[in-house]
């Protein structure tokens, strides 16, 4: 797969292992970078439009921090109110005027499909960094580089795994962009663990289930977590309910405590959080007893969204052979 010149709107577009094998290889290459222990200029020169019309706090910065550290320059907007589409301004008009002054787009909005709409009117690539309950592909790729990273293994070994997702898989972006790049291998075991009405979409269980994973579905998180190799937990996300009744019903349905991990998990487990992790009084889904806990790998997984996005940046502006030269100690 040639991502040079290429829009990233959903992990759909990754056929095998291979597609992904090229971007972690970057990544891998450029660490030392996104540790600030050496410099590279390599995309000096070019410009990337940051417009994020939802908020976000890692996604935004650790894209902007990305190209910043490539020696590129960032412009952004955040929220409907500071850009033109507060007055009216379509997608299509606004993905134009901003493609001719910008080499790069990364772009977050609350409709699904709304970011490939945008790619649809621009001449740079645009790079999906979450659509509403649709998908956030760059998500993904860093919570797999992470499982790579906490389990010391290359990616074909991470085949055989099993995972347990927890929360409101009916909303949650990441679990279903997750979920999607994780069915590329022969055999995931997959366990569900949700509120029924906030189950996992069914074509995405069906899709699994063609291609001969394994799926638990349960309420129950001791059930859920049993066996698991990663526990991946995620937000109540309350911007997406019909109405706070509704919400209120599923705030703080699951929290994974120091308790719950040492008498329903594997030790070796790690937990995962796209993170933001909702800490006010009644969520909880992760506890703050966890917080120095060595199998808690949520900040390491923020962390690791730096190269991967480097390395998406290094791909798609056709720069990642060229990463090394004229690059110098920090
Ligand atoms: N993981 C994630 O998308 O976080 P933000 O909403 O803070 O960008």
């Amino acid at each position: 797969m040639n991502l040079c010149g290429a829009h990233l709107l959903s992990i759909a577009q990754f056929g095998n292992l291979s597609d992904l094998r090229q971007i972690f290889d970057v990544a891998r290459e450029l660490e030392v970078y996104a540790r600030r222990e050496r410099v590279t200029r390599v995309l000096e020169g070019a410009v990337m439009a940051s417009l994020f019309f939802e908020p976000s706090t890692r996604t935004r910065i650790s894209f902007e921090s990305a190209f910043a550290l490539l020696g590129g320059t960032v412009t952004s907007t955040t929220g409907f109110t500071f850009s033109s589409m507060a007055k009216g301004e379509s997608i299509y008009d606004t993905s134009r005027v901003i493609s001719g002054y910008a080499d790069v787009m990364v772009v977050r909005h609350p409709e699904v499909g709304s970011v490939a709409a945008f790619a649809d009117a621009s001449s740079v690539p645009v790079i999906n960094a979450g659509d509403g309950p649709g998908e956030h592909p760059t998500q993904a790729l860093l919570d797999l580089y992470t499982i790579m990273k906490e389990r010391r293994c290359e990616l074909e070994d991470v085949d055989g795994i099993t995972i347990a997702m927890i929360g409101d898989l009916k909303h949650g972006r990441t679990v279903h962009s997750l979920t999607k790049l994780l069915s590329l291998f022969k055999k995931i075991s997959f366990r569900f663990v949700s509120p029924a009405e906030l189950a996992m979409p069914e074509y995405i269980l069906e899709m699994l289930r063609e291609r001969g994973h394994e799926v638990f579905i349960t309420e129950n998180l001791p059930e859920g977590v049993a066996g698991a190799d990663v526990i991946y937990m995620t937000r109540i996300q309350e911007e997406r309910f019909a109405s706070v009744e509704d919400y209120q019903r599923h705030r703080g349905c699951y929290t994974v405590s120091r308790d719950v991990f040492s008498r329903f998990c594997k030790p070796e487990a790690i937990i995962l959080h796209p993170l933001p992790r909702d800490s006010r009084p009644g969520s909880n889904e992760i506890d703050v007893d966890l917080n120095d806990h060595s199998q808690l790998a949520i900040f390491r997984q923020t962390d690791n969204g730096i190269p991967i996005r480097m390395a998406l940046f290094t791909l798609a502006l056709g720069v990642s052979d060229q990463i090394h030269r004229d690059s110098r100690p920090v």
